[in-house]
């Protein structure tokens, strides 16, 4: 079972200024939601039952959307809408914050839930990669590859080859269909990707995940990189990429957003 995911919510979202500036990435509008709430309803449906929402300083937006506004409950009770007031949802589970200080990187950010996580095998999702799909939670088709395999595993999706520069790109050997046994993962490469699969931000790690945390110093653009810390992992543990089914969106990348925001504009009643 996985019981507990990380969300980290705390970078400056340097691609999408200068809205940024004001509103947090994971707060953007994807229909009448944010785009943080389609990622953690995503956790709770895939069996999570705590998540640590790893935010900053200018993220406080984050913590009072997820909160009640008992002004708001009261006024609607008032005026009689309910209809209003069941629609307005907050998701059904157990949620908790904590600040990363300084916006050091992906693996900081994770590396600061280790005490949340403790000894078990936990998940974590980006909340800017929002997945579109049909059946089941992008999140719980890794958990129920866990499930059989035991072993970390990192979400991947088929990206076209003038795009994965912009991902993290595995390579591995095909194990079963859309599972891969991981030998080595690259972040960002410039030339020569190893593969066409580029790492989705869903993810399942067993807790060796922290020793490698601990080791790292900065990488790629000063930043402490997750990636660097799965590529740690691989050379001790046998660690699993699988394809997860569904549409991906990336909505720091402008265009990937405004494409999301366009089909859901169309049938907000689809999400
Ligand atoms: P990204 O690299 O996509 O987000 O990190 P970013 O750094 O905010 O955006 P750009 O690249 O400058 O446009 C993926 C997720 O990890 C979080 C981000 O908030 C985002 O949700 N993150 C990133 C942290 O929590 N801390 C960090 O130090 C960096």
């Amino acid at each position: 079972m996985i019981r507990k995911a990380i969300i980290p919510a705390a970078g400056y979202g340097t691609r999408s200024l200068p809205i940024t500036k004001v509103i947090p990435k994971e707060m953007f509008p994807v229909g009448v939601k944010p785009a943080i709430h389609y990622v953690v309803d995503e956790a709770f449906r895939s069996g999570v039952d705590q998540i640590l929402i790893v935010v900053s300083k200018r993220k406080n937006l984050i913590v009072d959307y997820f909160d009640h506004s008992l002004e708001l409950e009261a006024f609607l009770e008032r005026e009689n809408k309910q209809h209003l007031l069941d629609q307005y949802t907050i998701p059904d589970g157990e949620i908790y914050y904590t600040r990363q200080p300084y916006a050091k990187g992906l693996g900081d950010a994770i590396r600061i839930g280790e005490k949340f996580i403790g000894d078990e095998p936990f998940a974590v999702l980006l909340p800017d990669d929002i997945i579109l799909e049909k059946g089941t939670p992008g999140l719980k088709q890794l958990i129920d590859d866990y499930t059989r395999f035991r072993s970390s595993i990192i979400g991947l999706n088929k990206v076209e080859p003038h795009l994965l520069s912009s991902y993290g790109v595995v390579k591995g050997t095909e194990i079963e269909a859309g599972t891969y046994k991981l030998d080595d993962i690259v972040e960002k490469p410039k030339q020569n990707p190893p593969s066409n699969l580029a790492v989705l931000g869903r993810y399942i790690f067993t807790p060796a995940i922290f020793r490698h945390l601990a080791k790292l110093t900065p990488g790629a653009g000063g930043e402490i990189q997750l990636t660097d810390a799965i590529k740690s992992l691989l050379k001790s543990e046998k660690c699993l990429g699988k394809i997860i089914a569904g549409q991906r969106f990336d909505i720091g990348s402008n265009k990937e957003y405004i494409k999301l925001q366009n089909l859901i504009g169309n049938s907000p009643a689809s999400l």
